[in-house]
């Protein structure tokens, strides 16, 4: 690969994603709160930064209350404190508790139509569609002059001012740091930098997948070869699977008519090499079986068990935003068949469906919110009855009530259309309590690590899901525990700190000052 810095050469880092690691808002009292960002990409970044005192952290202000952050410091970073409630502190961070970590964030204010337009029209759906194999392309995408305005004055222009911000972030500590650049929002950004800041060392990670050639056909030439022109401005462009890292050779070679190696993962651009690198992410396994023991998960757990347990009595459990992409209509529609086929279920298997609403201002999310209302009430009314209900649909985001579901679950069904990894399938089996069997969608990165211990499920085909439910719950005990047991351990041996790890290690750098992550 091109341009790696010196093994052991400390080099500042610079972060980009869209979600940040806080959010701040105003509470009813007209006090300024804040909170700390979920998801698997937050929490495995925030890892990283709180080893690291000076790196910055860039990305998109997600609230009023964090434009108005930004604005007090005249747009430049803040320095804010990592703990169960955040605060901004003064510059050298003196005024934080003992103890606690701190990082620079960067809140990125974008005016209100360029987001609509770069968030809701461009990157969620038509990427975050295109990519997960979403479109059946007899009616959609249809790309009118709205969506090429999204794209000039929304994604173009977004990128744009998020590259800007990293740009003066490098300069601002000499040229030569460590950019690490997240996700589909930020296609454009590498190249840019590098034009700006030739001496960064510049990496960008992909959380979703990255389908094949054709599929990009699907975007118009100039959108396209912008796009992978952008990512190829990166030295590493990293995936979760080396099927997805493959993919994306062989998009640059059919697209772009670039050489590529397959062997040694790489591209030819000009006379830089760009690698093609994958590292499956993980979960912070020691994080999540602290929160398993608290006693706030131990009461959600009574109550679960008091509403699902008793004498031959089973759960099957989801935990999943309302996207699309995790396939929940076709798994309640699984359910309702499992039932028909086996009536002798009936009042003795629930499902606790644990949905945090996702993405509502894009008309396709709150059609789809809509169809899994629809689609419970429907089966519900089918086939419950005499004081039982099948589907028990709880919308919200309670991550101690899905510990406690994970830990008393018989089974766990993950059957995504398409997922760049899900990180649900790893946190269920380190603290499922109950021998649960993972049902997993075979086009999930996690199913390359964890498919040989879970039943696998096909995600388009109903029958095949319905039967697997009923292999999973029947399945012998001895079964149960040994398999649950040995996708723990893939999980314990391979978590988030191995995650960075790895990357940093090919990188050749340890970012300075501070203690790079140490291994898992
Ligand atoms: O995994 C892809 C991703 O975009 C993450 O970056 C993000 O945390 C998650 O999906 C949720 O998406 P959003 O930030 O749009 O709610």
């Amino acid at each position: 690969m091109a341009r790696a810095a010196p093994e052991g050469t400390g080099l500042p880092v610079v972060l980009l994603s869209h979600r940040g690691p806080v959010s701040f808002e105003r509470d009813p009292a007209g006090r300024r709160t804040a909170s700390r960002g979920a998801g698997g990409l937050v929490t495995a970044l925030t890892g990283l930064v709180s080893d690291l005192p000076d790196a910055v952290w860039v990305c998109a202000a997600s609230s009023e209350e964090d434009a108005a952050v930004a604005a007090e410091h005249g747009g430049q970073a803040v320095r804010v404190s990592l703990d169960a409630e955040p605060q901004v502190l003064g510059e050298e961070g003196g005024d934080a508790a003992e103890g606690v970590p701190s990082m620079r964030l960067r809140l990125v204010d974008v005016e209100g139509q360029a987001h609509d337009d770069f968030y809701t029209v461009i990157a969620n759906p038509l990427l975050w569609f295109l990519q997960h194999g979403m479109y059946g392309l007899a009616l959609a995408p249809q790309l009118t002059k709205r969506e090429h305005a999204a794209w000039d004055d929304g994604y173009v222009a977004v990128n744009g001012q998020f590259a800007d911000a990293v740009v003066e972030e490098v300069k601002a500590v000499g040229g030569r740091a460590l950019v690490m650049l997240h996700d589909y929002h930020f296609y454009l950004v590498g190249r840019q930098v590098r034009e700006q800041c030739p001496e960064a060392l510049l990496s960008f990670f992909l959380h979703i997948p990255w389908p094949g050639p054709d599929a990009w056909r699907v975007l118009p030439p100039p959108w396209r070869e912008r796009l992978l022109h952008g990512l190829l401005g990166n030295d590493v462009v990293a995936f979760h699977t080396e099927g997805f890292a493959r993919n994306f050779l062989l998009t640059a070679q059919e697209l772009l008519g670039l050489p590529v190696d397959l062997e040694a993962m790489t591209v030819q651009v000009g006379d830089r090499t760009v690698a093609a690198r994958h590292y499956p992410i993980s979960i912070d396994v020691a994080a999540i079986r602290e929160l398993a023991a608290t006693p706030e998960v131990a009461e959600h757990a009574a109550a679960l068990s008091e509403a699902f347990g008793g004498e031959d009595r089973q759960l099957i459990l989801r935990v999943d935003r309302t996207d699309p992409s995790k396939n929940i209509v076709r798994g309640f529609e699984a359910f309702a068949t499992l039932l028909e086929d086996h009536p002798e279920l009936a009042g003795r298997v629930g499902f606790l469906a644990l949905l945090q609403p996702s993405r509502q201002d894009v008309p396709e999310y709150a059609d789809y919110l809509a169809e899994i209302g629809a689609t419970v009430a429907r089966i519900n009314a089918a086939h419950g009855g005499e004081g039982w209900e099948p589907i028990d649909l709880r919308l919200g985001d309670d991550l101690a009530l899905a510990v406690a579901a994970y830990g008393v679950c018989d089974v766990l069904m993950v059957n995504a259309l398409a997922d760049g990894m899900n990180l649900v399938a790893k946190e269920a089996v380190v603290v499922n309590h109950r021998d649960g069997v993972l049902a997993l969608s075979e086009n999930t990165g996690a199913h390359q690590e964890l498919g040989a211990f879970a039943v696998t499920l096909y995600p388009f085909d109903i029958q095949q899901q319905a039967d697997a439910l009923h292999a999973a719950l029947t399945m012998d005990r001895d079964l149960r525990r040994a398999r649950r047991e040995a996708a723990a351990t893939v999980v314990e041996e391979n978590d988030i700190a191995k995650w960075l790890h790895a990357q940093l290690t090919d990188l050749g750098v340890t970012p300075g000052p501070g203690t790079p992550p140490g291994p898992a």
